[in-house]
């Protein structure tokens, strides 16, 4: 694992564009596995501001995320699809066509599960980027998930439950399920990238890098992945 510390959010969010940018930069045709969140908001102005400068283009890049809620149909303002063009997509030269979510909504939530690994075994990602949770979930793999899972239905744990609560009006109204890749299906990426900033992701931060790998924080299993970034502020990386 390679970690960068850097000063600030700013820093971090350039940091990490670059990284993303040069792997788009290497391969126009790149595969790039993408996360919402609140983390990953600046590096995609980062990109946003590449592509208007033409450093980059998306023309022929093609993406996966992570996850999405169960039971938010795609214009729901808080659905992670909504997120993706509203902070990305929308704002780059790239096909929508080529923009892959799974779906929420699906009326056979097994099937759209099958479905998304079958896809992301046809386009393995050149880059996975990740978002940490506070209690070290990637996706929507909470602890204990297996490390050998592929897209899933997850009930959301009550911490991850109340951190998604500061984007709704009310606790109530945050979704309880999400349909997330799997910890197998973020592995088999060429590369992964994770951004965190804050206190609040310090303990997590440390689990992932020097806590046992384990399935109680579903980010240590990256300490076993070939090429691994880890981009974090320093307030994320204060227990290092
Ligand atoms: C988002 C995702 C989550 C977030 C994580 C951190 O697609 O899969 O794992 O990356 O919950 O979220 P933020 O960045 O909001 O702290």
């Amino acid at each position: 694992m390679k970690v960068i510390i850097t000063e600030n959010y700013e820093e971090m969010s350039k940091k990490a564009a670059d990284v993303i940018a040069d792997v788009v930069k290497a391969d126009e045709n790149a595969v790039l596995g993408l996360a919402t969140g609140t983390t990953p908001i600046g590096l995609y102005k980062e990109l946003i501001a590449k592509c208007a400068r033409k450093e980059i283009s998306f023309k022929n890049v093609k993406t996966v995320n992570l996850d999405e809620y169960v039971g938010l149909p795609k214009e729901h303002v808080q659905s992670y699809d909504y997120f993706m063009k509203d902070n990305l997509f929308n704002h780059i030269d790239i096909d929508i066509k080529n923009t892959n979510l799974p779906s929420g909504v699906a009326e056979d939530l097994d099937a759209e599960c099958a479905r998304y690994t079958a896809l992301l075994n046809k386009m393995r990602q050149s880059i996975q980027l990740l978002g940490l949770g506070s209690n070290g979930h990637i996706g929507f793999n909470e602890p204990k998930t297996p490390f050998d899972s592929t897209t899933h239905i997850v009930s959301l744990t009550q911490s991850t439950i109340k951190d998604n609560s500061r984007l709704f009006d009310n606790i109530d109204e945050v979704p309880t399920k999400a349909i997330t890749m799997g910890i197998a299906n973020i592995m088999n990426a060429k590369k992964v990238l994770v951004v965190a900033s804050g206190d609040n992701k310090a303990k997590a931060v440390y689990s992932m890098v020097k806590g046992p790998v384990t399935e109680d924080c579903p980010a240590s299993v990256l300490q076993n992945h070939p090429d691994v970034t880890v981009i974090v502020d320093k307030k994320a990386a204060a227990l290092l």
